[in-house]
C-alpha cells in the first residue's frame, strides 16, 4: 500500500513533527522539554487532554520561520515517502507569531517556500487550512480568522478549528467562521470526536462548515447519518488517531465502514502521525485487514478526498490525473 497514491485532508503541521526533529530543536535552543518524550523516544501522553498539553510543549520549540521551513520539509518528505501526493495541513497563527499578522506572513512565507521546494523535488502538493484553537477561546479565534482572511489565496484555502472539543460551543466561534467564509475560505471543524452527534449538528448549523474533522460519532444518531449522506458532508476520518486515543477499542470496531455503507462520504487521514504511531501506509494496511478493502476501495476514497479538497480546480485536476494514472 505504501506506493499507492494518496490524498490526505486532515493533518496538523506541528502534530506531524518527527519527535527526533523536536528533540533536536530543543537541544539547539537549550530548552528542557524532556516531559514530552517517552523512554523509547516517541511522544508520551496519557489521554487526549494530556496530548494537547504535550502538543503545545513540543510546539514551543518552534520559534522562528526558519524552524517552520525545516518542519514543513521534514513533514512533506515523510508524507511523500508514504505515497501522499496531496496533503492539507492545519496551521495556526497562534503558534506562528502569536496571531500578529506581519509575523504570521513571515512564517507563512517560510512554509510556502518549503512547500514549493518539496513539490519540485517530490511532487507532493501542500495546501493550508488555518485553524483556531478552541480552548484558546472565541476572542483569539477572531484574531486567527483575521490572519487567515488577510492571507487567503492559492495556498491558504481553508479555515477550521482544532483543540479541546469540550471547551465552549461551536456557535461561540461563528464570528471567526463568518469572517473566514467572507474571505472566500472553505470551512471545516473538529466535531463528533470528543463531542457527541449534537456537536456535528452544531458545526453544520452554527458554523456552516462543508467538511467535518472526525465526525465519527455521527454513528450514534441514525437521522444524522442520513443527513450527512444526503448533504454530502465529507468526514475527515482518522481511524488510527481514534484508536490510539481510546475512542474505539480496535480497528474492527471503528465506524468508518458502517458510515461508508450508509452512504456518508468518508476519507482517510493520520491527524498527528508520530503522536499516534501511524502513517498513511499503516492506516491503509490496518483498514484493509479490518474491512477487506483493496487498492480499488482506496482509490475510491482518494477520489472522494480529491473532490473534497479545498484547492482550486486546476490543482484538483492534476491530483485526479495522478490518481487515474495508476489505472492499467
Ligand atoms: N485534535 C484536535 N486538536 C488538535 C489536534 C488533534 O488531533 N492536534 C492538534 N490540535
Ligand atoms: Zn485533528
Amino acid at each position: 500500500m505504501k506506493s499507492l497514491p494518496k490524498v490526505e485532508l486532515h493533518t496538523h503541521l506541528e502534530g506531524a513533527a518527527p519527535p527526533a526533529f523536536i528533540r533536536g530543536l530543543a537541544q539547539e535552543k537549550g530548552m528542557d522539554i524532556s516531559g514530552v518524550f517517552a523512554p523509547d523516544g516517541g511522544y508520551a501522553f496519557k489521554d487526549f487532554w494530556h496530548f494537547l498539553k504535550v502538543y503545545e510543549a513540543a510546539t514551543s520549540t518552534l520559534t522562528t520561520p526558519e524552524d517552520y521551513h525545516r518542519l514543513t520539509l521534514a513533514v512533506l518528505e515523510e508524507s511523500a515517502a508514504h505515497g501522499v501526493i496531496y496533503t492539507e495541513s492545519f496551521m495556526s497563527p497562534d503558534f506562528c507569531g502569536g496571531r500578529d499578522l506581519s509575523a504570521w506572513r513571515e512564517y507563512l512565507h517560510a512554509i510556502q517556500e518549503a512547500a514549493a521546494q518539496a513539490e519540485a523535488q517530490m511532487g507532493i502538493i501542500l495546501r493550508a487550512v488555518v485553524t483556531c484553537v478552541r480552548h484558546f477561546g472565541p476572542e483569539k479565534a477572531r484574531e486567527t480568522a483575521l490572519c487567515a482572511a488577510e492571507t487567503a489565496g492559492d495556498f491558504i484555502t481553508g479555515f477550521g478549528m482544532g483543540g479541546d472539543e469540550q471547551s465552549g460551543k461551536q456557535g461561540d466561534f461563528a464570528w471567526a467562521f463568518d469572517c473566514a467564509r467572507e474571505a472566500g475560505l472553505r470551512l471545516t471543524t473538529h466535531a463528533g470526536e470528543w463531542g457527541g452527534p449534537q456537536s456535528i449538528r452544531d458545526a453544520l448549523d452554527d458554523l456552516r462548515v462543508e467538511r467535518i474533522g472526525h465526525g465519527v460519532r455521527a454513528i450514534e444518531d441514525d437521522a444524522l447519518v442520513d443527513h450527512l449522506a444526503e448533504r454530502e458532508i465529507v468526514l475527515e476520518v482518522c481511524p488510527g488517531s481514534n484508536i490510539a486515543l481510546g475512542l474505539y477499542p480496535d480497528w474492527q470496531d471503528h465506524p468508518i465502514e458502517r458510515l461508508r455503507e450508509r452512504g456518508v462520504k468518508v476519507t482517510i487521514s493520520t491527524d498527528d502521525p508520530p503522536f499516534f504511531h501511524t502513517t498513511m501506509t499503516r492506516e491503509y494496511d490496518r483498514l484493509a485487514d479490518a474491512f477487506g478493502w483493496n487498492e480499488d476501495s482506496f482509490r475510491d476514497f482518494n477520489i472522494v478526498a480529491a473532490h473534497a479538497a479545498f484547492c482550486d480546480t486546476e490543482t484538483r485536476a492534476r491530483v485526479l490525473k495522478k490518481l487515474e494514472q495508476t489505472d492499467d
